[in-house]
């Protein structure tokens, strides 16, 4: 099977497992891990922030970045799209008390002047607003990046609203990769950060928080309490330190390989490849006679595997187990379920 349902379903690389098996590892609840506080410093200085914080999803991430902006009872703005509002189950609402309200969906295309008109300052009368999130790239707008110049505007309407702004950046690599803007210029825009190992950069497990020293120091505590504190998981960090080394740079093949297929299935009526900016191709078949369960079914059928987004909606995503060869036979096969 030729997987293109998700960039989650790598396995781990021979070259990862043995540097997996090679981790010195101690009780990281202890702080006592020295890979994981290897991969800790490495990230917070790739972001050029103080301090980061080993978490297993992004969800949990996420979920500890916005606890340590928002409190209870205030209000975080995100793109109706973004995954801390879609995918994470409410927890923000659950778990943190926290008040959610969006713009759009825009994907990568905000109006920032938009989001700063839904800024609520502190009073009685209303949830106030205490962060802004972005998705980098966003994801179910098809891996769109965000313009360095909108997080820019961004920064200046947080800044001047005394509030937050927090950085989903599952895949903020792929941003790095396709536009060259340095990690350290996005990181330094953000107040915090989640960033996973675990979706283009091919790690079976984790993300990383963020931030300043005193936020992850906060963060810990939060993570703990979401029952995230983790014992010898140096074997895990181990993974992200060598997927640093080796699936960065690699990320500019999923890209090619991502506007390959879109340039097979153009014809179809289906995908404009100008749309395409990083590693995930969105089929939208509202002009197709073929629906998204059919064209899921007929590829499944013939041995590679999609999302369904939507009835008339379908994901393809790149990633470090899909080869030339395997977006050839992915696009003939979709070609002959199209047709
Ligand atoms: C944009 C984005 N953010 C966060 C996550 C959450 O990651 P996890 O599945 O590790 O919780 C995902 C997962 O695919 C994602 O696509």
């Amino acid at each position: 099977m030729i997987d293109l349902r998700s960039d989650t379903v790598t396995r781990p690389t021979p070259g990862m497992r043995q540097a997996m098996a090679a981790a010195e590892v101690g009780d990281d609840v202890y702080g006592e891990d020295p890979t994981v506080q290897a991969l800790e410093a490495r990230v917070a200085a790739l972001f050029g922030h103080e301090a980061a914080l080993f978490a297993p999803t992004g969800s949990m991430a996420n979920q500890i970045a916005i606890q340590t902006l928002v409190p209870p009872a205030h209000e975080l703005l995100c793109d109706a799209d973004a995954h801390v509002v879609t995918y994470e189950i409410g927890a923000a609402a659950a778990i943190g008390g926290v008040s959610t309200r969006t713009w759009g969906p825009s994907g990568g295309a905000i109006d920032v002047s938009a989001v700063a008109a839904m800024v609520r300052p502190d009073g009685f009368h209303a949830v106030p607003t205490r962060a802004i999130a972005v998705e980098q790239t966003h994801n179910r707008s098809g891996g769109e990046v965000i313009p360095l110049s909108t997080l820019q505007a961004l920064r200046s309407v947080a800044d001047e609203a005394g509030i937050g702004l927090h950085c989903d950046g599952a895949r903020i690599w792929h941003a790095h990769v396709a536009t060259a803007v340095p990690l350290t210029v996005y990181g330094g825009l953000f107040d915090t950060l989640s960033v996973c190992l675990s979706k283009g950069l091919g790690t079976p497990i984790g993300s990383v928080f963020v931030s300043t020293a005193e936020r992850v120091a906060a963060g810990r505590v939060i993570r703990k309490r979401m029952g995230g504190g983790m014992r010898q998981v140096g074997v895990l960090a181990a993974a992200g330190l060598y997927a640093l080394d080796h699936h960065v740079e690699r990320l500019a093949d999923d890209h090619a390989r991502a506007a390959r297929l879109a340039a097979a299935l153009a014809p179809f009526g289906v995908v404009d490849p100008a749309a395409v900016q990083t590693n995930i191709v969105l089929l939208d078949l509202s002009k197709s006679t073929v629906d998204a369960a059919t064209l899921a079914g007929r590829a499944r059928a013939g041995g590679v595997l999609v999302s369904v987004l939507g009835p008339r909606l379908c994901r393809l995503i790149t990633h470090l187990d899909v080869s030339d060869e395997d977006v050839d036979r992915a696009a003939e096969v979709l070609a002959a379920a199209l047709r």
